[in-house]
């Protein structure tokens, strides 16, 4: 099962996407976190695990993947990437960390002032999640960067299930309409989680969404806010998060 999960910028998909992983972990679950957010270097932070090269330099750095790129669109192709399909266990060492049954791969980062736009990461991003193959008690967990532009590059493709983190805000449930019609276009299931919702924001957001594809309400945590300020690994497990994984182990086989 491959999952992705996307929504406006800070709405909490890097925080849902490492507390997801440790539930799914705490099942007996293997998971695979692609961090696909060229920007931020946290998450490896909140799983507890080390930030691992970038997959880019895999292939040997972007300008050599732009190469590639260059030379198959003209032509109506695209690039070839992989030349053999992976699978969980055969990542190959320093593109993945791993503690216990999670691991940790990072698509690319912006590392250089002036070294050109992330739409490199983004086509790595699609094949990469494509070419892993899974096996039963195995899952994928995509977390991308903030807004809509991973859309616009079609890394949704291989995922299973969309999963959209709608905060207590206008935008975002604005935006939950856009991601709505996206996900169709792309012919995906979406399901919303909403973040942070207490109270009268809970309210507000319920009817901001459709009630049905809501799977999870999580309500502001003091241990979550206080390792994320901190940068430090989520130690608890959150009861309104292992409803999402129980949901994403029910689904598995769909
Ligand atoms: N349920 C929660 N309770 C308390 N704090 C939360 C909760 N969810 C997220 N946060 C906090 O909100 C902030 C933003 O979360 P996070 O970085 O996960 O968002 P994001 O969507 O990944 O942001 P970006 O778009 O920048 O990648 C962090 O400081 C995080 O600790
Ligand atoms: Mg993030």
């Amino acid at each position: 099962m491959k999952a992705l999960l996307c929504g406006k910028g800070g709405s909490g998909k890097s925080t849902l996407t490492a507390l997801i992983a440790r539930s799914l972990s705490d099942r007996g679950c293997n998971v695979l976190v692609i961090d696909n957010d060229e920007s931020n270097f946290g998450l490896h932070r909140q799983i507890g695990l080390d930030l691992p090269d970038d997959l880019l330099n895999f292939l040997g750095g972007k300008k050599k993947l732009v190469e590639k790129m260059m030379e198959a669109f003209p032509k109506g192709e695209r690039p070839t990437i992989f030349e053999h399909k992976w699978e969980i266990q055969t990542i190959p060492e320093g593109y993945v960390s791993k503690k216990g049954n999670i691991s940790l791969m990072a698509v690319g980062k912006i590392h250089e002032f002036g070294e050109g736009c992330a739409c490199p990461m983004g086509v790595l991003a699609k094949q990469l999640i494509q070419n892993i193959d899974l096996g039963e008690d195995d899952f994928i967990l995509v977390d991308t960067e903030a807004g809509i532009e991973h859309f616009g590059r079609g890394v949704e493709e291989g995922c299973d299930v969309l999963f959209m983190v709608v905060d207590p805000s206008y935008e975002s449930i604005r935006l939950s309409e856009k991601i709505s019609k996206l996900a169709d276009n792309a012919g995906k299931q979406l399901y919303y989680i909403l973040n942070r919702a207490e109270g009268a924001s809970r309210e507000i957001l319920s009817c901001g969404v459709p009630e049905e594809r809501v799977i999870s309400t999580v309500p502001i945590h003091e241990s979550i806010f206080k390792a994320g300020l901190l940068g430090y690994e989520f130690q608890a497990s959150v009861p309104e998060v292992g409803m999402i994984a129980d949901f994403l182990i029910g689904h598995k086989s769909k």
